[in-house]
């Protein structure tokens, strides 16, 4: 006799919402992070939620992780899920979708892997000096925002390695006009009606004017690099990388949206690693000595080079730490292209499915010590034990973070360099709290104090 399997039901539970807006309140309310961890709390690992007509689908499990990004992930595109970023930085590679995407992923693919990054490195180390005789120049007890220096050094390095210039000295507008596409995509996330860009409401009108700022400068550099000749960086590899198939180069408007997209992408994701490692080792005495130990061990004092890297596994643990409590990106969402059955549920065509990172990588079940500040979870045997995709801050499957060689290089240089020379040290108390701008930042600016390490 064979025992039939029970036949799937209706989407999961939810919490009540109100008629038409659903729960647009609440997530308005409590901003998307807490509104995520709370649905978790309440109604468990798989929930849904709604805003309007549109029903989410939160998922925070690794094998339901797997599920939507890896093995279907065919089914659940980015789809609508991505209009609003589409809108802010146009169609490179995290926004499009199908063969183009395929294509220009492979294209850039080759650029991207650990020896393709390696002449970046020497740019991280030189941007890291800058930072180091910056803070060395600072009178004692000065306060730092350590979110806008972790900030102006990604932006240098990315713009070094992309450009083979300083956006921060030679485009002073560069980082508010992207921090404009951030908020337009993150505040426009949780509203129900959608204003049409061409409607001139102050946040459409700074979104256009970013839009114009950065393409003016970016299509100038491209320009420039078609008259003048190939530079040794990012952007004259992707101008050079041909397509196998066609044989066909990258048009400008392509380099353009790649470009913009690198750049958008690149910088400010490395810069709220670096933020949340900052905080976290202050709090945390035992693990900044653990990290001195193997600094003073591997580099006796002299600054890091590249072949350090893979000498540095505990400094590497720090950062992976930082990356589960404090993911840069903790909500990854896809849009469902056709019905689909997941974990005894029917999920309908057209359901949002949000990978909620934040609540996986805060989960009991995978984690010895969920809440707290332990590198220990990424000790050889800890990895060994969880589920593989208990644990995917750069995303998981095709969609994979293109950047993560990269991000760790540089995590990894700057950490190690600025570690031996200084203790940050909270120059008034923070809780830790975040704020969710598409990237995860500080609710309110972590001031800190630079004390020189004389023990180093
Ligand atoms: C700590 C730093 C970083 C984190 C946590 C991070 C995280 C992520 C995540 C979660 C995704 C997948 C999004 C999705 O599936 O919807 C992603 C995609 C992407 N990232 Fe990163 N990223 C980081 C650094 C970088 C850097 C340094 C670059 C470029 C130099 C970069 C470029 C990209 C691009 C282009 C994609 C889209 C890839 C595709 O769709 O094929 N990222 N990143």
């Amino acid at each position: 006799m064979t025992v039939d399997a029970p036949a799937p039901v209706a989407l999961p539970a939810g919490p009540a919402g109100l008629p038409v807006i659903g729960n647009l309140l609440q997530m308005q309310r409590h901003g998307m992070l807490d509104f995520y961890r709370k649905l978790w709390e309440d109604c468990g690992d798989i929930a849904t939620a709604s805003i309007g007509p549109m029903k989410f689908l939160m998922v925070t499990r690794p094998e339901h992780i797997q599920h939507v990004l890896v093995k279907n992930a065919h089914k659940y595109t980015k789809g609508l899920s991505h209009d609003k970023l589409r809108l802010a930085i146009g169609n490179g590679i995290l926004t499009l979708e199908g063969d183009v995407w395929s294509r220009q992923r492979k294209l850039m693919q080759p650029t991207f892997t650990p020896r393709g990054i390696k002449p970046f490195a020497d740019i991280m180390i030189d941007e890291t000096q800058g930072l180091i005789e910056r803070w060395n120049a600072l009178p004692q007890n000065a306060q730092i925002d350590i979110s806008q220096e972790m900030q102006r050094v990604t932006m240098k390095v990315i713009s070094r390695s992309m450009f083979g210039l300083d956006m921060d000295r030679d485009f002073k507008g560069a980082s508010e006009a992207l921090v404009a596409l951030l908020e337009y995509t993150s505040a426009s996330s949780t509203g129900l009606i959608d204003i049409p860009l061409f409607v001139p409401t102050p946040t459409n009108r700074r979104l256009k004017e970013a839009k114009r700022e950065l393409r003016d400068f970016l299509m100038g550099i491209i320009k420039k690099r078609r008259e003048e000749g190939l530079q040794e960086d990012l952007l004259s590899m992707l101008m050079t990388a041909k397509d196998a198939d066609t044989g066909e180069f990258m048009t400008d408007e392509q380099l353009h949206d790649e470009a913009l997209i690198i750049f958008f992408a690149g910088h400010e994701t490395t810069a709220s690693l670096l933020t949340w490692t900052s905080y976290l080792m202050s709090n945390n005495f035992v693990v900044e000595r653990k990290l001195h130990r193997e600094l003073a061990e591997v580099l006796g004092g002299r600054g890091p080079r590249l072949e350090d890297i893979p000498n540095l596994p505990y400094t590497r643990m720090v950062l992976d730490e930082a990356l589960r409590l404090y993911s840069p990106v903790p909500i990854v969402a896809r849009d469902l292209q056709e019905d689909d059955e997941l974990a005894g549920y029917q999920i309908p065509k057209g359901t949002l499915a949000v990978v909620a990172l934040y609540n996986t990588h805060r989960h009991p079940e995978f984690w010895e010590r969920p809440l707290e500040f332990y590198p220990e979870h990424f000790a050889p045997e800890a990895v060994e034990k969880r589920p593989r995709y208990a644990y995917a801050p750069f995303g998981a499957g095709p969609r994979i973070c293109i950047g993560l060689h990269f991000a760790q290089m540089e995590a990894v240089l700057i950490l190690a360099d600025i570690a031996q020379r200084f203790r940050l040290r909270l120059a008034r108390p923070h809780d830790g709290s975040v704020r969710y701008v598409g990237v995860t930042r500080p609710s309110t600016p972590i001031l800190m104090t630079v004390e020189k390490r004389l023990d180093a």
